[in-house]
């Protein structure tokens, strides 16, 4: 049985399973493995922009001979896959600014029967806004340590009803209060701190951002 790392675990674990699942951006395709062989799922495809990392994934894939369990497609984002191909779509490994740009893509994402699992490498907030302006729900959050590397991943449904959110609502989304959620948020404050004290420095204060940093220092210190 294939072992995944902590990040991927996370993923792995949001999968509702029964169906099939579109790996986007699968590289050595490990995850649409686990989730065969852990019998969550029946069918998958691996699907990468790149034909060298589509060829890690058909090694890894005949390497735990699972050729006939899971298709290989060249695809950027979803471009390759019609409606109604598979039951859930997982985006691992990417940036959440460029999984946002690709869920724009695709119009047919719109669909309540669709389920979503997000693990991004970075920019989470922009993919959670693109998320929450359209019309999605955050199920569940999840933030994971890999020695001194945190990262969160998340599922989502279309339901259709845009909701008022907020510029902290997109940092914080549904992130659990545990330790490895706060770092990861502590993080991303001083990312943003920066950016206000550079705005303050040329007499423009942003108060907006001075508000979204306290909601998130917030979280930390609840
Ligand atoms: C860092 S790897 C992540 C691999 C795996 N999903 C994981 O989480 O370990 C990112 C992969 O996304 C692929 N990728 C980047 N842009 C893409 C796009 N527009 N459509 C599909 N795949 C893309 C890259 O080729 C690369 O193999």
């Amino acid at each position: 049985m294939i072992k995944l790392t902590e990040r991927l675990s996370a993923a792995a674990s949001l999968v509702k399973g029964g169906g099939i699942v579109a790996d986007i951006g699968t590289d050595h395709g490990y995850l649409p493995i686990y989730l065969i062989q852990s019998g969550k799922i029946e069918k998958a495809i691996a699907a990468d922009i790149g034909k060298m990392p589509l060829e890690n994934a058909r090694k890894s894939v005949a390497q735990y001979e699972l050729s006939d369990k899971i298709e290989l497609r060249l695809s950027d984002g979803l471009n390759s896959f019609r409606e109604n191909e598979v039951n859930e779509i997982v985006f691992a490994g990417m940036g959440g600014t460029l999984i946002a740009e690709k869920l724009k893509e695709t119009p047919w994402i719109k669909n309540e029967s669709l389920h979503f699992v997000f693990q991004p490498q970075s920019r989470a907030e922009d993919l959670r806004e693109f998320l929450f302006a359209n019309g999605f729900e955050i199920g569940e959050e999840i933030a994971t340590r890999e020695g001194n590397r945190f990262y969160i991943a998340f599922d989502a449904f279309y339901k259709g009803a845009v909701r008022e959110f907020t510029v902290a609502d997109c940092f914080l989304g549904k992130l659990p209060k545990t330790e490895d959620a706060k770092i990861h948020i502590q993080k991303q404050v001083n990312r943003l701190q920066k950016r206000y004290d550079a705005t303050k420095e040329i007499g423009k204060e942003d108060t907006e951002l001075f508000e979204t940093i306290q909601k998130l220092k917030d979280f930390i210190n609840d």
